[in-house]
């Protein structure tokens, strides 16, 4: 089919607050720089939920144009390249990549630096970065979204935005690593590089919680003390490596002082991992005062508004992000996959649902009741 367009399906967006809509679309083949995939499996995550509701993270990377198709934590065979492809060929194995590496742009040029800016503008207006779609239904173009658009069994990305992995993996499970997974397991070994013996604390214990908890354990972390309103979370957690599991609900005070008293002080390093300002300030206060550090992993909306007295980051504390687990693309996500096969990272066990591509507004569901970890949607 190199050179020619091909008709899938593909779960499309129309309008925002609505299911997803089974369709059969058709993709254009790939221009110069430009590489054609076979998505094999799909994660669902909780920004393509934020997504489908029409939340605005204030994410450029994130932005949802509709009609869109949706997902960002895939894993595929490239079925055609265009020209000037050198990166892939077909029958590679490979990962889209919501956040690219062009290795020229100032960002990635930096060693410091996993952000990469080249496709910032075309991702934020959900085309290619000619500015046209591949992708058509009943006679209208249908945007891309997050660069990547993984809800479609074909989808078109820049050739920046697939990274080859080795393809011994399970595609059903390293999906994962195209977001979830990398973002909240990178944010604790490798934005944060927790300290062997420390005391960490993760706010939300969804997927990213969880890999942020597995960050912590392979760091060496002596306690990882989980935080969650929703007590069925806390036995998953532990069998990731919580050492102790907390509801803020069970407690008349504020769970920081909770913190402050277990740890003598205040947590070495905190991660919030679900999205929320009250809980983002909560993690900010559990931190040691002098050597704490917070991480902000989840995603709040672009009107939310993170406030606390400056006073508080005065004695040293440490307040910052962290992006795709702070990997750099072309290196980083390769050798989580080679991890992954070497038995080194549960990446499975965070998937609580399988299911046929036909049934994802099934896991969306599953999402909105707490009821899963992750799910994830295979084509065949
Ligand atoms: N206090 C404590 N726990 C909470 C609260 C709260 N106020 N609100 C939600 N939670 C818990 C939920 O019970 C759930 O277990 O946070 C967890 C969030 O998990 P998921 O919904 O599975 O989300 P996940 O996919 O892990 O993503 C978390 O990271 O990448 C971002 O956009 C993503 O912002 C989202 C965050
Ligand atoms: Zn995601
Ligand atoms: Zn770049």
């Amino acid at each position: 089919m190199a050179g020619k367009p091909i008709k899938c399906r593909a779960a499309v967006a129309w309008e925002a607050g609505k299911p997803l809509s089974i369709e059969t679309i058709e993709v254009a083949p790939p221009k110069s720089k430009e590489v054609r995939v076979k998505i094999e499996a799909t994660g669902v995550c909780h920004t393509d939920l934020h997504m489908k509701n029409g939340v605005d993270p204030g994410v450029t990377a994130a932005k949802a144009n509709f009609p869109c198709i949706l997902g960002h934590e895939g894993a595929g065979v490239v079925e055609s390249v265009g020209n000037e492809v050198t990166k892939v060929k077909p029958g590679d194995h490979v990962i889209p990549l919501w956040l690219p590496e062009c290795g020229e742009c100032p960002t990635c040029r930096r060693p410091d630096s996993n952000i990469c800016s080249q496709l910032s503008d075309s991702q934020a207006r959900g085309v290619m970065p000619d500015g046209t779609t591949r992708f058509s239904c009943k006679g209208k173009q249908i945007h891309h979204f997050m660069g990547t658009s993984t809800f479609s069994e074909y989808t078109v990305l820049p050739d920046i935005a697939v990274v080859k992995v080795n393809p011994k993996a399970a595609m059903t499970d390293i999906c994962l690593i195209g977001c979830g997974f990398t973002t909240g397991y990178g944010a604790a070994a490798n934005s944060a590089k927790v300290k062997p013996g420390s005391t960490t604390a993760v706010w939300g214990l969804g997927g990213v919680g969880l890999s942020a908890i597995v960050g912590c354990k392979d760091s060496g972390a002596s306690r990882i003390i989980g935080i969650d309103l929703n007590p069925d979370k806390f036995e998953k957690a532990k069998h990731f490596g919580c050492t102790e599991c907390l509801n803020p609900a069970d407690f008349d005070r504020p769970i920081e002082e909770v913190l402050h008293e277990m740890t003598g002080g205040g947590v070495d390093f905190t991660f919030e991992c679900i999205g929320n300002v009250k809980t983002m300030r909560s993690a900010f206060e559990a931190s040691h005062p002098v050597w704490g550090v917070t991480m902000i992993v989840g995603v709040a909306t672009a009107d939310d508004q993170l406030v606390f007295p400056p006073y508080k980051l005065l004695l040293g504390r440490t307040l910052k992000g962290s992006f795709f687990g702070g990997y750099k693309s072309n290196v980083g996500i390769p050798q989580l996959v080679d991890s992954y096969l070497e038995g080194r990272l549960p990446v499975a066990e965070l998937i609580t649902h399988t299911m046929a591509f036909e049934e994802i507004n099934k896991a969306f569901d599953l999402m909105i009741e707490g009821k899963s970890i992750r799910s994830v949607v295979k084509f065949n």
